[in-house]
């Protein structure tokens, strides 16, 4: 037998165990087939270390900056709900085209070299095969894992989207929304009320800057509470730019951020709107009880949300550069 050398030998182990695990999917569970024909095994056999590989560069990265794992969240997020989970949000702008990223409602997203640095690997393993939708999405879910969140698989085969133009931004919740505006916004991509509560428990990680929570400081505000009203003028004190934390602990996924709702330290509007409003006080309340249940809540909605207007076959493409249409 040829000597292998320990990298492909350590290959060789990964791809038969990868080939136990495919075995023990089909027993259990049959080939778990997402709506829209995403699976959850599909780069098995064409890519098979491409979770691996983002979980490694998603895990390196936030060793050296926790705090870039709210934005793969959010990232996430913005991607969806602009013209479906298509990696729009990560073309950069050419002198014909103001893409998405550069929208005044970039709201301040980071961590694009996160989603660079994976492909970049991954095009070195399996040129032409995994999306850049897909590595968004799956370092997501990694970034959630990272910080403590519940752990889940999710379905791949989302294929990259040709269009990213600034106006579609407008399609964005605004953190001046209230409960009503935002149970109908996220209600048209088919979500419930209980799954957008749920959704915005991403707030539990990372800031917001004092641009998108200041309007609340002018006047009286009910639902605000005094001493964190206090603190929200301190911190804009020193500008717009100034970041306050959603809850106490931003680098951690928990369930503080329902608590903070509850005391009426809610940091965005649309965030205490949520207690507010008895249609969703319900939710509020059962989230701050209950992790668990948060946990379960959350990773539900999130693979729907991961499934939103995807694009396949000729729909879309596998961009060789994340930043640039092919
Ligand atoms: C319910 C409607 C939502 C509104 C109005 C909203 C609005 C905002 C705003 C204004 C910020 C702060 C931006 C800044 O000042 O720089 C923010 C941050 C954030 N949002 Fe949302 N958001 C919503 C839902 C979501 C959802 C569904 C997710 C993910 C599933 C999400 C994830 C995040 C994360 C993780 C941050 C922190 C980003 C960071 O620290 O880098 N948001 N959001
Ligand atoms: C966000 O948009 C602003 C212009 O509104 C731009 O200056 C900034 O570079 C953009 N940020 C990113 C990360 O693309
Ligand atoms: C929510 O906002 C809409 C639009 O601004 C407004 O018509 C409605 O009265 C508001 N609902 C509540 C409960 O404040």
């Amino acid at each position: 037998m040829l000597l292998k050398s320990p990298l492909s030998l350590g290959k060789m182990v990964l791809a038969n165990l990868v080939c136990v695990f495919l075995l023990i999917e089909v027993i259990v569970s049959g080939f778990r087939i997402g709506v829209d024909g995403l699976r959850m095994d599909y780069y098995l056999m064409t890519c098979p270390f491409a979770e691996q590989i983002v979980q490694n560069t998603v895990n390196r990265a936030l060793q050296s900056d926790p705090t870039l794992a709210a934005a793969l969240v959010r990232m996430h997020f913005h991607d969806c709900f602009i013209e479906g989970c298509d990696g729009s949000i990560l073309i950069d702008s050419t002198k014909d085209n103001t893409a998405e990223k550069d929208s005044p409602g970039n709201l301040s997203l980071k961590g694009y070299e996160i989603i660079d640095d994976a492909k970049e690997q991954i095009e070195n393993d399996c040129p032409g095969v995994v999306s850049c939708a897909d590595i968004v999405a799956m370092a997501a879910r990694d970034a959630i894992f990272w910080t403590g969140g519940p752990v889940y698989d999710i379905p791949k085969g989302r294929k990259d989207g040709r269009r990213s133009k600034i106006e579609d931004t407008i399609n964005l919740p605004f953190p001046t929304f209230n409960a009503t505006e935002l149970i109908r916004a996220f209600g048209q991509r088919g979500f419930t009320a209980q799954e957008m509560v749920a959704l915005s428990g991403a707030h539990t990680l990372g800031v917001a800057r004092c641009a998108s929570f200041k309007s609340r400081l002018s006047g009286v505000d009910s639902t605000l509470d005094s001493d964190f009203a206090k603190t929200l003028s301190k911190t804009c004190s020193a500008g717009d730019s100034a970041e306050q934390p959603f809850d106490a602990t931003r680098n951690t996924f928990d369930n503080f951020y329902f608590n903070t709702l509850v005391r009426k330290s809610g940091l965005l509007f649309s965030d205490q709107t949520l207690y507010t409003n008895p249609k969703t006080r319900a939710a509020v309340n059962g989230y701050a009880f209950n992790q668990a249940m948060f946990f379960f809540d959350f990773q539900q909605a999130m693979v729907k949300m991961g499934m939103l207007n995807v694009k396949e076959g000729d729909n879309g493409e596998v961009r060789e550069n994340c930043r640039i249409i092919n």
